[in-house]
């Protein structure tokens, strides 16, 4: 598959994508993610794939959803195809990826850029990484998970502000309100992006999928139903092969080798 917008390669049982539009500073035009979509089922209906890492530049991941794209449009015309969120988009496919995509973010990761790292599974930060939905500067608002993802990431408070204030947050500060699992130097975000996707690949596919999933639910629902949710899982992984290759590896003191399947 060739792409215009991106770059795709991979590394071992992990899938890189990096977003490569950096004369528009990744602003996510229609092309660009209409890419992400074939890129990202490509990879999720790999069984040779067991992680995914969504990267963009050195100074920026993703300006947000293409202004200029977006300047001359109106209401019915992105209600008629639920703009962002477009059926055959690349929001969609996030979405509904099962394969863990670790979101490698340096630089600017402003509106859609941002809602596009929250919409991968965990954000991995270089020291440079700045946060906004800055939406509110040119008229709009956040239309892809701003106001939602970012209030049960970081709370209330800190989503509003930036939402109304459209400031920007920095690696150090976005770590601490809990919006990324790690900050590290710049010039390692890729290795160390490389190395979590690669720990995670290398586990059993099936029960990552359902820690996934379980994780998923403490995020988006109540919890008695994700308690409820998690042991049933929990009890699944007793289905597996995987499951009692683990247990008798660690009896054995010698490295679990999973099917992944
Ligand atoms: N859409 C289209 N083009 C963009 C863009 C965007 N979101 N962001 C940057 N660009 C383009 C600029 O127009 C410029 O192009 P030219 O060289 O052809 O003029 C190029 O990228 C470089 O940008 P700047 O000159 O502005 O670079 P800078 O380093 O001075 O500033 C920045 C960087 C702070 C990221 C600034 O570009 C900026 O504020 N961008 C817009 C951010 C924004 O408002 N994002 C929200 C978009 S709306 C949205 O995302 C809705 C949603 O929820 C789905």
């Amino acid at each position: 598959m060739s792409y215009d917008y991106l770059r795709v390669t991979r590394e071992g049982r992990v899938g890189v994508i990096r977003l490569d539009r950096p004369q528009a500073h990744n602003a996510l035009c229609n092309g660009l993610v209409a890419e992400l979509g074939r890129a990202l089922d490509a990879f999720d209906g790999d069984a040779e794939i067991g992680a995914i890492v969504l990267t963009g530049g050195d100074k920026v991941f993703a300006a947000g959803a293409d202004i200029g794209e977006m300047l001359d449009r109106d209401m019915a015309g992105l209600q008629a195809e639920d703009f962002p969120f477009a059926a055959d988009g690349g929001w969609a496919a996030l979405e509904r990826c099962r394969t863990p995509v670790v979101a490698a973010v340096a630089g600017y990761a402003l509106g859609g850029g941002c809602e596009m790292a929250m919409a991968c599974d965990l954000i991995l930060a270089a020291d440079s990484a700045k946060f906004g939905q800055p939406e509110v500067k040119i008229g709009t608002m956040p239309g892809a998970g701003g106001t939602q993802r970012l209030v049960r990431a970081i709370g209330k408070a800190k989503a509003m502000e930036l939402c109304l204030t459209g400031r920007m947050m920095g690696a150090e500060e976005a770590e601490r309100a809990g919006l990324v699992c790690r900050v590290v130097p710049a010039g390692e975000l890729e290795t160390e992006a490389l190395a979590l996707a690669t720990t995670i690949a290398g586990h059993s596919a099936p029960v990552v999928r359902l820690i996934r999933e379980s994780v998923n639910q403490a995020f988006e629902g109540p919890l008695q139903a994700g308690l409820t949710f998690e042991r049933r899982a929990f009890q699944s992984t007793f289905a597996f092969e995987d499951r009692r290759e683990g247990m008798s590896a660690f009896a054995e003191k010698r490295k679990p080798s999973f099917r992944h399947k």
